[in-house]
């Protein structure tokens, strides 16, 4: 059984724009982990992860358009870390319909480390620096 997120308010960046995809990112995440757990069919996990990937390039592009927008100096780096990831998701995805399961296991606990960890530093950095221009 692969262990759902549990998000608090320690995960809070401060800016509701940025804290409100988050929390729809974990929830999404969640979903996925929850099909798993459930055994549910292929075709809604392919869905759950479809959606999953689809909505976290929506979040990395929202918080890149702010960078720009507000001249944010670490963009380079913060949008490296946001590459990286979803080439990793996306070569997960496609790699699963042939290598079974085992592959959204890995994506999920990627995505849940990586989360984690991208939230409480790099996004709560960009979020203290929007906070006092936006
Ligand atoms: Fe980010
Ligand atoms: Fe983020």
């Amino acid at each position: 059984m692969l262990q759902q997120l549990q998000w608090d308010a320690s995960y809070h960046v401060g800016l509701a724009e940025i804290d409100d995809d988050h929390l729809r990112l974990v929830g999404l995440l969640n979903g996925l982990i929850a099909g798993l757990n459930e055994q549910a069919s292929v075709e809604r996990i392919a869905g759950l992860l479809n959606e999953l990937v689809n909505y976290t390039a929506w979040h990395f592009r929202h918080e890149e358009r702010l960078m720009q927008s507000y001249r944010y100096p670490e963009f380079i780096a913060h949008k490296r870390q946001h590459t990286q990831l979803i080439e990793e998701a996306t070569s997960c995805q496609s790699r699963w319909q042939s290598e079974g399961l085992p592959v959204v296991q890995t994506v999920v606990e990627l995505l849940k480390g990586w989360l984690l960890n991208h939230v409480l530093i790099v996004d709560k950095m960009l979020a203290e620096y929007l906070a006092e221009r936006i």
